[in-house]
């Protein structure tokens, strides 16, 4: 399988990546999309004509940004709906409340290095809740519309923090070690690429594809608990910079057919099998090992599996 090599780099901007593109006809859904890259992402497919559906967990920060997106695309098909995706009641209903096909769904919402330990509405690790088992429940709850759509795309955001750590089949929810901040970022963010590996094998012969993305450096909320961004100028990234490769995933014909792969820069990374330390580049061999994506797969089936039978126990 030979690595996607695109026209497009580090400096490339989502208009980039969009030149020529019409999502006409087609709808998009995009966690997160009230602040940061998800708002940029969710503007950026709106302005060429997709019907864009911002997720969010508050409802006034989720309408507030659909208008905004709206008025400044001039696209009037911009919704909002909630979706707490630290709790998978709100998941299971935000995806039991879609109607018609989805074409986009961006897995994009996250939080990162929540300073102590955080337990989700099920009691499960709060950043692994958020970044990775709340955007799984979302997908496998959205499955039917997404083969509804004939070839739907799924991008997964992960990061370079992924290098730092495999997933930990033994303690997914830090039950039996110190918690740490960075490594619990780092372990949900090596499943957002384990995601996308297994919806593709999955789910390929439905036309489904989903890939995972380094949207690179870019200084958003997301660095709330980590005093700021710490990369160098340099090699920091605009909004519209950092949206480029998630939008290009979504929406360029370059991405058509592509799945199960992790990109940077717009471009497919490297794999490495060794850390490259700080600031490093590349997408981690275990983050793409298949037996490792379905056992993934399987135990988080269980876990919101168990939601769905305690429900079914409550009368
Ligand atoms: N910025 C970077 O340098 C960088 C680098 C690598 C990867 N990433 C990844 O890029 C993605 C977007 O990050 P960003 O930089 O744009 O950060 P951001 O501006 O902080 O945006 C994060 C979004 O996630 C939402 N969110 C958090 N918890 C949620 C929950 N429980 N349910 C629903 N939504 C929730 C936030 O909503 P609220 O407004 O309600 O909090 C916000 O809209 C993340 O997955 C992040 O890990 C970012």
């Amino acid at each position: 399988m030979s690595k996607l090599v695109t026209p497009f780099g580090f400096e490339s901007t989502t208009s980039d990546v969009l030149r020529g593109v019409d999502l006409s006809g087609k709808t998009a859904l995009v966690t997160g999309a009230n602040s940061g890259i998800g708002h940029e992402t969710a503007r950026a497919l709106a302005s060429v004509g997709a019907a864009v559906v911002v997720a969010a967990r508050g409802d006034r920060a989720g309408s507030d940004a659909a208008a905004q997106i709206a008025v400044s695309t001039g696209n009037p098909h911009v919704s909002h709906i909630l979706l707490d995706l630290a709790d998978l009641e709100s998941v299971a209903c935000a995806a039991a409340g879609w109607s018609g096909p989805l074409h986009i769904l961006v897995n994009n919402a996250g939080i990162m290095a929540v300073p102590e330990l955080t337990r989700s509405a099920q009691g499960h690790e709060l950043q692994f809740a958020t970044n990775y088992l709340g955007h799984f429940a979302l997908t496998a709850g959205l499955r039917t519309a997404l083969a509804a759509a004939g070839r739907a795309r799924i991008v997964s955001l992960s990061s370079s923090a992924h290098l730092h750590s495999p997933v930990v089949f033994g303690d997914l929810d830090f039950r039996f070690r110190p918690y740490d901040p960075l490594q619990a970022y780092a372990e949900s963010k090596t499943a957002a690429v384990m995601l996308a590996v297994e919806a593709t094998r999955r789910w390929s012969a439905d036309g489904i594809c989903a890939n995972a993305v380094n949207p690179g450096a870019i200084a958003t909320g997301l660095q709330k608990y980590t005093g700021g961004l710490k990369t160098p100028a340099e090699r920091r990234k605009s909004l519209e910079q950092g949206a480029a490769t998630p939008v290009f995933l979504a929406a360029s014909p370059l991405a058509e057919g592509i799945g199960g792969r992790y990109f940077e820069d717009v471009n497919e990374a490297d794999t490495r099998t060794e850390s490259p330390g700080m600031f490093g580049t590349g997408v981690a061999d275990y983050a793409l090992e298949p037996r490792y994506a379905e056992l993934l797969w399987e135990v988080s089936a269980e876990m919101v599996a168990a939601v769905k039978h305690s429900r079914a126990n409550v009368t």
